[in-house]
């Protein structure tokens, strides 16, 4: 039995299947979102999603019943079971998915594996919705019971185990033990550490591993009340373990960082349905590159908010008036000495100009006998763009060009420079 119990540990998938950034640097993301899928593909009422570490989208879709995955804003595949007002969605590394069959004829929880068959977690079928689940590593499945006011937990290695109360008495209080309309839950890979979207106690609870007594880590009660929070509904975490929170009756998203926690995204005060504001958000994710997903549930969208990138805050600067194309000063100046095969991001400012010339130079300006220019489309704020540097060479346009990369900052372009293939040439700017 040991030995079973082993090769089963080991036998296993592993691996986190959601994504969870490490950001070394001060994040911040655009407050002006897009809206990646509306209530054409998401249908009404939409109250969860899941993203995977390939950036795929799992809609369990309220309106056709079925699962739908999105690449970005492509269809890829639809999975039918006939969903009836599906609450959550979670998806583990080996594609298993874990959904909310309440109100189907599945009940309770089921698991559907890559073959589509579906089957209903055992003794999941308690006479009430999970509102949202969670699937660890070593596989233990975890549910807020809303009306129950409890996270009850179970193993998936066996069906017949039993289910563990993990939070809650199962009466609605606001102690250190008991919870009002949980919602959104998260548990901590490692430490297992389930943090707690106490909505109708507008805290967020942390229950360590194997406690039922939890610390109120942020909102109502906690002892750093550094934001106040108003219904929260779901929490996600990043690798410093920095809290994400949307903040649902305040229509907005609250982060994390080393001063504490502030308003990322909505943090105009007023809910709405414009670029910078959201409409009860309820659930958010994050993808591969950090960007931010928000399930706008007021505005049936799922909208995107791109994370600026960590050059806006780690350049050099340059103000060398001796770069402008308008410079005539000679042709003596160049920049394979500057810089290197290494990118080396670059802020122009002041009277050096402000960013790289976008046309061509008249020749020997800048103070060099082949001046640079930008040819290619400048970033919309929060992105990145990799485009070509050209030389001015007698009549050619466009000699010995090279690769850079620029980011819009949103108030400022930062240029990945690196040293042009020869001399006498050099970064020329406006
Ligand atoms: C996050 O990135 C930093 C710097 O790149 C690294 O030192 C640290 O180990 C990373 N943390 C995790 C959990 O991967
Ligand atoms: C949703 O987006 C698609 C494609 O972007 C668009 O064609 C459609 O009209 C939109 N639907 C609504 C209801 O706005
Ligand atoms: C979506 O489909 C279009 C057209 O089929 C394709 O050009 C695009 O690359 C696809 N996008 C993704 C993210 O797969
Ligand atoms: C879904 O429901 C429809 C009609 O109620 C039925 O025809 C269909 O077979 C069902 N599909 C599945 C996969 O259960
Ligand atoms: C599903 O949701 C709709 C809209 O919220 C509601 O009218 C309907 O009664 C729900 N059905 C079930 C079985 O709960
Ligand atoms: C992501 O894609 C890779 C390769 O296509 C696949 O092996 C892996 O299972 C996928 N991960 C998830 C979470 O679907
Ligand atoms: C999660 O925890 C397991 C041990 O429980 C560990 O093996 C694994 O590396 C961890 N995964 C991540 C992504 O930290
Ligand atoms: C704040 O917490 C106290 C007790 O800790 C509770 O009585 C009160 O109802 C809570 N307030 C709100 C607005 O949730
Ligand atoms: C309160 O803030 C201090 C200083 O920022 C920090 O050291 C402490 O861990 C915080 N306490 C809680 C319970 O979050
Ligand atoms: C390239 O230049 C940068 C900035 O001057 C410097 O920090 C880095 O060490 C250089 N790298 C190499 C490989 O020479
Ligand atoms: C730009 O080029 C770098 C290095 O060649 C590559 O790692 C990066 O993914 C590219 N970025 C874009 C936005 O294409
Ligand atoms: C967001 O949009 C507003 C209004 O359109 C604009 O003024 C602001 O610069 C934008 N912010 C960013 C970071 O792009």
């Amino acid at each position: 039995m040991f030995f079973l119990i082993l090769f089963l540990f080991i036998g296993k998938i592993s691996g986190i299947s959601y994504s969870q950034p490490n950001f070394s640097f001060n994040a911040l993301w655009n407050p002006n979102g897009t809206t990646i899928l509306n209530e054409t593909f998401i249908g009404f009422d939409l109250l969860d999603f899941f993203i995977d570490q390939n950036n795929t989208f799992y809609i369990p879709n309220r309106n056709t019943g079925q699962i739908l995955l999105f690449s970005q804003r492509n269809l890829t595949k639809t999975i039918s079971i006939n969903l009836t007002n599906s609450s959550t969605i979670f998806v583990k590394t080996n594609g298993n998915i874990y959904v909310d069959t309440f109100y189907s004829i599945y009940g309770g929880i089921s698991e559907i594996k890559y073959n589509m068959i579906i089957n209903p977690i055992k003794r999941m079928n308690l006479c009430q919705q999970c509102f949202d689940l969670f699937v660890t590593e070593n596989d233990i499945l975890y549910c807020s019971f809303t009306e129950r006011h409890q996270i009850l937990a179970k193993s998936l290695i066996n069906n017949w185990n039993l289910l563990l109360i993990v939070a809650g008495t199962g009466t609605q209080g606001s102690t250190s033990t008991t919870l009002r309309y949980p919602h959104g839950i998260f548990v901590e890979n490692l430490t297992s550490n389930l943090y707690v979207a106490d909505c109708g106690n507008d805290r967020i609870q942390l229950f360590q591993s194997e406690k039922l007594t939890a610390i109120t880590i942020v909102g109502n009660g906690s002892i750093n009340i550094t934001i106040n929070l108003n219904c929260p509904t779901a929490i996600i975490l990043d690798t410093s373990k920095y809290l994400y929170i949307a903040d649902s009756g305040n229509n907005r998203i609250i982060g994390q960082e080393i001063n504490g926690f502030s308003c990322l995204i909505g943090c105009s005060n007023s809910f709405g349905s414009a670029s910078n504001q959201l409409n009860q958000p309820l659930s958010l994710s994050f993808d591969n590159s950090g960007n931010i997903y928000v399930n706008d549930r007021g505005n049936n969208r799922i909208q995107k908010f791109n994370l600026i990138r960590p050059e806006c805050f780690s350049y050099i600067t340059i103000n060398d008036p001796s770069r402008l194309t308008t410079d005539n000063g000679g042709c003596f100046l160049c920049d394979a000495t500057v810089f290197n095969s290494t990118t080396t991001w670059v802020r122009f400012i002041g009277a050096g100009g402000t960013q790289l010339a976008t046309t061509p130079p008249l020749s020997n300006r800048c103070r060099t006998c082949a001046a640079g220019w930008y040819r290619g489309s400048l970033p919309a704020p929060g992105m990145t763009v990799n485009g070509t540097v050209c030389y001015v060479w007698n009549s050619d346009n466009c000699s010995m060009p090279n690769q850079i990369s620029a980011t819009n900052c949103g108030s400022f372009y930062v240029f990945g420079l690196v040293a042009p293939q020869a001399c006498l040439r050099r970064y020329c700017t406006i």
